[in-house]
């Protein structure tokens, strides 16, 4: 199943589902901007799903211009009527493949952001390096672009575990993604080899899941059913929530603390910079 096919079904649960995942690695990677986002500039979020970095980005410069493109519509319309909700100025959002971003003319902004949707298609292979080079062609010179993979997700490793409890004669469902797509050289020569050259910066970070409680987080991992857990018959996904809290809260990330629990997970920043 293509991620943009996934996300466009499960929209309205996607920031459930990352109980704050993708915005803990978001928040880090803004920090290290070489070029700070000031009410001048104009962003590109890239695979923005529900806009977790534009939210980001709005709390720091509420005039700021941004487009918000992705593949799936739905997750645009969850954007949409965060935008509304907010009251976000000066937010368009356009359908757009992060292989081809076709609606988008040369050198347009002075930042792309790409978090966690630049390696979407564990079929195909070119994606990330053509993503690379759309990132490259409608950056301003002197603009810069930011990219996020995951190095540890950590939550996978209960699911698959979970599934092998329940259907133990069944291979459990993974991210079947080549190995090196997890590596910090990996992101750099798709960065290098996209225009950037030797422009490029990677960083190792932890950041990861957070919920008030460890309900919280079974509830919010039952929202993965139908990319793990397909198929599974009533009988069996009632047995889901137990399995899957006792998977989690003894998987190597898992932790608790005075506000509720969490799951440590790890990602590379790359970022690169236009001459
Ligand atoms: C893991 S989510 C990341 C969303 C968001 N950037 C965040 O920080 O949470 C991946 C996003 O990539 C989108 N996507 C999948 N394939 C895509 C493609 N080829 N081009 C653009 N977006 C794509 C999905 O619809 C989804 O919204």
């Amino acid at each position: 199943m293509a991620s943009h096919t996934f996300h466009n079904t499960h929209a309205n649960k996607y920031d459930r589902m990352t109980s704050g995942g993708s915005l803990s690695i978001a928040k880090q990677a803004i920090t290290m901007l070489p070029v700070p986002v000031t009410e001048s500039s104009y962003v590109l979020d890239n695979a923005c799903g529900t806009g977790i970095v534009s939210e980001v980005l709005k709390a720091q410069c509420p005039s700021l211009r941004i487009i918000g493109a992705d593949l799936a519509p739905g997750m645009l319309e969850i954007y949409q009527s965060k935008s509304k909700q907010y009251g976000w100025e000066n937010v368009d959002t356009k359908v757009q493949d992060v292989r081809d971003l076709n609606r988008i003319p040369d050198e347009t902004f002075t930042h792309v952001i790409t978090n966690f949707g630049f390696a979407p298609n564990v079929d195909d292979l070119t994606g990330p390096g053509r993503a690379a080079k759309e990132m490259y062609r409608v950056l301003k010179p002197g603009g810069v672009a930011i990219v996020t993979t995951w190095y540890q997700r950590n939550f996978e490793k209960a699911l698959e575990a979970t599934s092998k409890t329940i259907h133990p004669n069944e291979e459990p469902f993974t991210w079947k993604a080549p190995a090196e797509w997890g590596k910090g050289w990996w992101l750099m020569k798709m960065l290098d080899e996209g225009g950037f050259d030797a422009k490029v910066d990677i960083k190792l970070v932890e950041g990861g899941m957070q919920t008030a409680s460890l309900d919280e987080l079974v509830e919010n991992l039952m929202f993965f059913k139908d990319m793990f857990f397909k198929d599974y018959n009533e009988e069996e996904v009632k047995r889901l929530p137990e399995v899957i809290r006792k998977e989690i809260s003894s998987s190597p990330g898992y932790y608790e603390h005075e506000n509720g629990v969490g799951v440590k997970m790890i990602a590379w920043i790359g970022i690169a910079v236009k001459k």
